[in-house]
């Protein structure tokens, strides 16, 4: 049986849409309420946050995943991403007060130390280091856009979808620093050993994601 693992919250409806546009049943999958196991046909499905979708990928409980590439990039569990879906669009950002954007528009040396709230610890060093800046993070999940009024930083690194929340608590994107989407991602293990009941359902979603699906974001 393929187990399939669908990460909750914000893009699971996103998730549900690719599925169920591969041709795989959701009947049980757009009904989940708080099921984090759900049996849909031949196909087991399992819902796990976001941030614990690459581990139950690379432990092998699952073998294919959708999860956003903000995800990708700040694990580092042993992954093969197969391909790019295009849905669930967000994109990665620098965001603070708007008189911030002063030293960004300067010398990477003004920022040298900059405080950075996130959730995203790893993807932001790489990032700023990147730029030749050196940051020092400090770790929040969920209530990071408190940090910067609150003097713990001087700006967040996240996912920003609508801006909605960055504009709730008076922060603006300073800097835009990488598009996200959803990609299909399966582990070593998958691979090796199941390939041949797993070939289908990834070509059935490449065929949905690159055909542009009904009310498809990637249709022209
Ligand atoms: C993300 C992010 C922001 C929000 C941005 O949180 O951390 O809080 O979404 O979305 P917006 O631009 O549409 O306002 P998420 O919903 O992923 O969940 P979290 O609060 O649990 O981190």
């Amino acid at each position: 049986m393929p187990v399939i693992a669908l990460p909750t919250g914000r893009s699971f409806d996103s998730c549900v849409e690719i599925i169920q546009g591969a041709g795989l049943p959701v009947g049980r999958l757009k009904d989940a309420g708080r099921n984090l196991v759900i049996d849909e046909g031949e196909y087991r499905f399992l819902m796990g946050k976001p941030s614990d979708i690459p581990t139950l990928v690379s432990q092998g409980v699952a073998d294919l995943a959708l999860v956003g590439s903000d995800v990708t990039e700040e694990s580092d569990a042993d992954l093969t991403e197969l391909l790019d879906t295009g849905r669930g669009r967000c994109y990665m950002a620098v965001a603070g007060p708007e008189e911030l954007a002063r030293r960004f528009s300067g010398h990477a040396s003004s920022l040298m130390g900059l405080r950075v709230g996130t959730k995203y610890q790893r993807t932001a060093r790489r990032t700023f280091a990147a730029w030749g800046v050196q940051i020092r993070t400090l770790y929040l999940n969920g209530s990071v856009e408190l940090a910067p009024a609150l003097g713990l930083a001087d700006c967040i690194f996240d996912i920003v979808q609508t801006g909605g929340t960055l504009r709730a608590n008076g922060l603006a994107v300073i800097k835009r620093t990488a598009e996200v989407s959803l990609r299909l991602v399966a582990g070593f293990g998958a691979l090796q050993l199941r390939w041949g009941s797993l070939r289908s359902v990834v070509e059935a979603v490449e065929d949905f994601v690159s055909s542009g699906g009904e009310n498809g974001e990637n249709a022209d």
